[in-house]
């Protein structure tokens, strides 16, 4: 059996987190992004993990979609969750996958976040130089919990 890491995301962050977890990986692992592949079948898949990044305090429709309809397979895997985010102390994030499937998570955690400044519209560029007083691109990511999810999950 093997693994499978869906993500979702806006500018990267999830994505790059998807992809350090799979490097970290010992198990056979893919990354998927759920945005291209809403419908995808989690049977073969043992392990599961989510993640995703927040917008406006909310997370992509197409996880939480799929966390809704799928939920009742979710809940007989090995399931992980994370989240991208600016706001450290977001932990009430991980709720935004459903409240059911974070009870059942092995591990759930907040990977830090990074802002691609080049790639954002006015609008975004303004929250983040109110909220993050920055004018530049950053990497915050939390390379620990990264590493602990990697082995609590046993990937
Ligand atoms: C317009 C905008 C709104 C954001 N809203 C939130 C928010 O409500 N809460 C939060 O913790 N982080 C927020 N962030 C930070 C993002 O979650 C963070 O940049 C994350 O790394 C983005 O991940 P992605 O590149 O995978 O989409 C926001 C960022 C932007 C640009």
């Amino acid at each position: 059996m093997s693994t499978v890491i869906l993500f979702t995301t806006k500018y990267g962050t999830a994505e790059k987190c998807a992809g350090i977890l799979k490097e970290k990986a010992t198990r056979e692992t893919v990354t998927v992004n759920l945005a291209e592949q809403p419908e995808f079948s989690l049977t073969p898949y043992d392990t599961v993990v989510l993640g995703a990044s927040v917008y406006m305090e909310k997370i992509q429709k197409e996880m939480t979609a799929f966390c809704k309809a799928g939920k009742e397979e979710l809940l007989t895997k090995n399931l992980g969750l994370f989240i991208c985010s600016g706001n450290a102390k977001g932990t009430y994030y991980l709720k935004l996958f459903g409240k059911e499937l974070h009870r059942h998570a092995a591990s759930k955690k907040m990977f830090g976040s990074e802002i691609y400044w080049e790639k954002m519209n006015p609008f975004e560029r303004l929250i983040t130089r109110v909220i993050k007083k920055t004018k530049t691109s950053y990497s915050e990511l939390e390379n620990q919990a990264i590493s602990d999810f990697a082995e609590e999950m046993k990937l």
